[in-house]
């Protein structure tokens, strides 16, 4: 009897044990996509591509709707950078390399954030350690992150990409 009812208990500890890390990883999908939004909207210690921020028109090879766009990179993601403020060719971005592109609907309009966040760890980080975000300017998720670039590899995996970024590219 003893035996029996020791292991019943076992069996609830495990239950709630399967329960709480099954909550864990949806808090844990939420929190980052919540986070690159928050990471995306803070604009200091950003360097521009080609040191500008005026906006450019989108290239043929934009996957996204916006006539708009400009990209800027965190300090970290900026020591790849040349003094251009080129990415420097062949380069793989390091970790904690953080990388927005604002689409804008038109002039002043500021619609959208694509991300690139080398986070390796990240449960929802690619191959090649890429955690990619997309994201609506009022915090609404255009695609979550927990899809790990499912909508956007196939095309940043494109020819001549560097670390799967293409500004180099479209933008030389
Ligand atoms: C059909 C092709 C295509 C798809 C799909 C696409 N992109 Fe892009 N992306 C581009 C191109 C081309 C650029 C270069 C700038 C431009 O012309 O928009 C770019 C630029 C970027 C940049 C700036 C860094 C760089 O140099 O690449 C980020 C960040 C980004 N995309 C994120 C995303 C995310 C996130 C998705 C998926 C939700 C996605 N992209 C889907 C084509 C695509």
């Amino acid at each position: 009897m003893k035996t029996i009812s020791f292991l019943w208990n076992f069996r609830i500890l495990f239950i709630v044990f399967f329960v709480f890390t099954s909550c864990d990883k949806n808090e844990d999908t939420d929190t980052t996509d919540l986070e690159l939004y928050n990471l995306a909207k803070a604009t200091e210690g950003f360097t521009w591509y080609k040191n500008s921020d005026a906006l450019l028109d989108k290239s043929i090879g934009s996957g996204h709707s916006q006539p708009f766009l400009r990209t800027r990179y965190n300090s970290i993601a900026a020591t790849q950078l040349d003094t251009l403020g080129k990415v420097i060719a062949g380069t793989d971005f390091t970790e904690g390399s953080l990388i927005v592109k604002e689409l804008y609907g038109n002039q002043t309009t500021l619609e959208m954030y694509a991300i690139l966040y080398k986070q390796s760890k990240n449960s929802n980080a690619d191959a090649n350690g890429w955690v990619w975000g997309y994201v609506n300017a009022n915090g609404t998720v255009a695609e979550p992150s927990a899809n790990k670039g499912a909508g956007c590899i196939s095309c940043h995996g494109q020819s001549n990409n560097v670390d799967y970024t293409l500004m180099n590219k479209y933008f030389p």
